[in-house]
């Protein structure tokens, strides 16, 4: 099967093509990974329209957490966007293959990506909408050069590599600057310590895609909790009218 082929079973494909939308986007790195497909399942009925995939290469962050064959073998499960969050450190060299195994959207890192719009190109020419990622201090500046191309923007709100740390407030007015800065049909997701506070600090922010890992798959009821996170980050929006609800 073409990368364009696993790509085109009729989900709704990447960022780009999506409507403004406020969307909580669990974490599979917070699921039982020995039961992805019933979690992957769980959230889908909730009403959540993208998974975050976070990969992690134990070189780029401290961890080793899953590659493409897990993602492929979840592909054939789910219809939601799989939003791929690559903390490696040659993204240029793996994008083809996490493109192939059905992500939608791909993000790579700046600070591995000196040759950033090579890498951009790369993503997209595999069929995948494009997201460009900043760790905590990593300022705008770094991919001014690129921000008018990309599709999403990521704003990491903690450090990479682990989930349920604490969401740094200082990463705020890096968002209000992006959104000042983004067009309307570009993301700005954000990364990190979600829960039911600091959801509504980061969509009044301007935020409009969120992960949660801890706070969605740590939650006795997944569901539940991913309806009141989705439920304030629209309440809390920072324009109005761009709420999702189902
Ligand atoms: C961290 C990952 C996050 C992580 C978030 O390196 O990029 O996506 O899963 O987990 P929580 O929501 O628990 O902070
Ligand atoms: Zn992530």
């Amino acid at each position: 099967m073409t990368t364009k082929a696993a790509n085109s079973n009729n989900r709704e494909k990447g960022f780009a093509l999506a409507a403004p939308a406020i969307r909580v986007a669990p974490s599979l790195l917070s699921a039982n990974f020995a039961r992805l497909e019933a979690d992957v399942a769980r959230v889908e009925s909730a009403g959540a329209k993208v998974l975050h995939l976070d990969v992690m290469d134990g070189h780029f962050v401290p961890n080793i957490s899953f590659g493409a064959p897990v993602i492929s073998s979840l592909r054939k499960h789910t219809r939601m966007i799989f939003d791929a969050h690559l903390m490696i450190s040659d993204p240029k060299k793996y994008a083809a293959s996490f493109a192939k195994s059905g992500c939608d959207h791909i993000t790579f890192h700046i600070e591995v990506a000196p040759d950033s719009e090579e890498v951009l190109g790369e993503i997209r020419n595999c069929g995948a909408s494009v997201g460009v990622a900043l760790n905590p201090t990593t300022p705008v500046i770094a991919i001014e050069h690129i921000l008018s191309k990309v599709d999403m923007v990521l704003v990491m709100s903690v450090w990479p590599g682990f989930s349920g740390l604490a969401f740094m407030h200082e990463v705020l007015p890096k968002v209000r600057e992006l959104r000042s800065r983004l067009r309307p049909d570009q993301r700005l997701e954000i990364d990190g310590g979600m829960d039911t506070k600091t959801i509504a600090l980061a969509s009044a922010a301007g935020a409009d895609t969120f992960v949660a890992g801890s706070a969605v798959f740590g939650a006795a009821n997944c569901e539940a909790a991913w309806a009141e996170l989705q439920r304030l980050a629209i309440e809390s929006r920072a324009t109005p009218g761009t709420g999702e609800r189902s």
